[in-house]
């Protein structure tokens, strides 16, 4: 608001053209702090104006005067502004303690449904890093979407459908071993698929009997039948021992296989919009204006295709919740599937179909090279997950063996280790992978807020703070940077959902902790002339830390 207030100001004194919305765009934070608040580049006036920079600045400066501004000063063609920091610093505590827990929510999304599209492992195959990517990166973005006011479903659309099947059912005749399957499932079934396709390389009869196995699939033949539901249980077993760890629930697991008995009636639907083509005995949908590839509806052989799937499952998505967003957290390698789904829907004349968003993520790598599954280079999830939680459990052993609840504060600071060093990176980047980064507990990483958040609390404690007579008032200039960061949280929160980047709550996440431990290490609270207003702002602190944690997933132990 106080950059509302200044652009509004600012706009009077220029007069038209410059209009409030302009001098807003222009605004910006100055390179310093100790420049001020709010700064306004002269620059852009300079040809119009016929002045330079600086002598426009010096004007303005002049001239700006109102009750909730300290000073404004003219420097290198900019206008710095000082805002009244008690002022504001009193507008803020209130705004907090009024809102408490739903500080920073805001109900523009109200009356609305986001679907996301999150997780989605392959059953029979381990669950992999781009897997994690997607769950946490989908859940994040669901926990903002709520705290925006909308309804969210997670749907997790496990990969449970295609020919592949009919190779693994095939390699199980041959090499199945029921006990190492109930031992371990993942492990055994993808090492008898990955062998599978080793031996079809000189025994080209495994290839047909693949095929075979699908086409029973398919007919729904009851050996065959039975064994996909087999696999597919003990993959979800699995699967759900993640969730568990991650602290993630779906609204709906529904995968592939769901829609096979819709699959007709959607091919129909393309024809009838008069969409289908023939092209070497299969069915696409051209898409020659889009200079995309076109869609392959209907293989030559007569089965459908994962496009053919998703298309369904679109529709009946958006039958079932009228979304107004559909997002697909998927990584970015399936960019191209997801503009031909979206297309070919647009082209069927389904409005909806813009409002779906595929919201791709980068890689992980590992020494800059992508995991695959089938070198067996993939990097086990629950590996990583256990690894994490040993670690954290090492570590309080070291430093706090007095520690209650030590198992379960292990469990937070590991998995919350991992689930932060995935957040705090640009979705689209490719991360690499290191256990030792992810881990560190120092630095720009989850233990480090959950740490911060561990201090605020026992500072109130200690305090004996009580909501009930907080002090809004607090005049302190050492404490402005961090207010200033406690004010942004609203702001932070509808950019990053906007954005559907919940980086930018990790970052700011690891500015308020830097913010409060600078603090906190150079001035007395407890004790101290304005305790009271000192302590509002530690609590505005520890409510901000607890709800960004929240948001991302990451629990937030009281003590570790
Ligand atoms: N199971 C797929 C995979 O692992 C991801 C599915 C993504 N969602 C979708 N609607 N296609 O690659």
């Amino acid at each position: 608001m106080e950059k509302h207030m200044l652009a509004l100001q600012l706009s009077h004194i220029l007069g038209e053209p410059y209009s409030r919305e302009w001098v807003y765009e222009q605004l910006e934070l100055p390179k310093k702090e100790s420049f001020g608040d709010l700064a306004f580049p002269c620059f852009p006036l300079a040809k119009e104006f016929k002045k330079n920079p600086k002598l426009i600045a010096d004007e303005l400066a002049e001239k700006l005067k109102h009750p909730h501004i300290t000073k404004a000063e003219s420097a290198g063609g900019y206008v710095n502004v000082f805002l009244d920091q008690s002022f504001f610093t009193e507008e803020t505590l209130k705004e907090v303690l009024a809102n408490d827990r739903d500080y920073g929510s805001h109900n523009f999304g109200a009356e609305k449904t986001v679907v996301l599209d999150m997780s989605s492992p392959n059953i029979a195959k381990p669950f992999s890093m781009g897997h994690l990517r997607s769950t946490i990166i989908g859940n994040a973005i669901s926990n903002l979407a709520e705290k925006c006011g909308f309804e969210t479903v997670k749907v997790n659309y496990i990969g449970d459908y295609g020919t592949q099947f009919g190779k693994l059912v095939a390699a199980y005749h041959h090499w199945g071993d029921d006990d190492a399957i109930q031992a371990d499932p993942l492990t055994e079934l993808t090492r008898i698929y990955v062998k599978f396709h080793e031996e079809a390389k000189t025994d080209l009869t495994l290839i047909d009997e693949g095929r075979t196995c699908f086409k029973k699939l398919e007919d729904a033949d009851p050996e065959v039948l039975e064994l996909w539901r087999w696999f597919k249980d003990v993959s979800m077993q699995e699967f759900d021992r993640i969730y568990d760890l991650l602290g993630v629930t779906f609204d709906l697991t529904r995968g592939e296989a769901y829609y096979n008995d819709k699959m007709e009636g959607v091919i129909k639907r393309i024809a009838g919009a008069g969409l289908l083509e023939e092209s070497d005995g299969a069915q696409v949908v051209r898409l020659d204006e889009q200079e995309l590839p076109p869609c392959l509806i209907r293989k030559s052989n007569g089965t459908t295709t994962y496009a053919t799937r998703d298309l369904a499952a679109a529709i009946d998505r958006y039958e079932s919740f009228h979304f107004a967003e559909s997002l697909y957290l998927v990584g970015q390698e399936q960019t191209l599937h997801f503009q031909q789904v979206k297309y070919v829907l647009d082209k069927m004349d389904l409005p909806w179909a813009n409002d779906m968003h595929h919201v791709p993520f980068g890689m992980i790598l590992k020494d800059g090279k992508k995991m695959s599954t089938r070198a067996g280079k993939t990097v086990l999830l629950e590996q990583v997950l256990q690894e994490a939680i040993d670690r954290a459990r090492e570590n309080i052993a070291d430093k706090n063996p007095d520690l209650k609840n030590q198992e379960q504060v292990a469990r937070q600071v590991g998995v919350g280790s991992v689930i932060f060093h995935d957040l705090k990176h640009d979705r689209t980047h490719d991360v690499e992978f290191s256990l030792d980064d992810m881990l560190s507990f120092e630095g720009n990483t989850g233990p480090y807020v959950q740490y911060t958040h561990v201090r605020t609390k026992s500072l109130l404690k200690k305090a004996g703070y009580e909501k009930g007579d907080a002090e809004v008032r607090l005049v302190d200039e050492k404490a402005w940077p961090l207010t200033k960061l406690v004010r942004a949280f609203p702001k932070v929160v509808k950019e990053s959902y906007e954005q559907y980047d919940p980086s930018r709550i990790a970052k700011y996440l690891l500015d308020v902790s830097r913010s409060f431990n600078h603090y906190y290490a150079h001035n007395q609270i407890l004790d101290s002339d304005q305790e009271a207003g000192r302590l509002t702002l530690i609590y505005s602190v520890n409510l901000i830390l607890q709800n960004g944690l929240e948001i991302l997933g990451i629990e937030a132990p009281d003590q570790m």
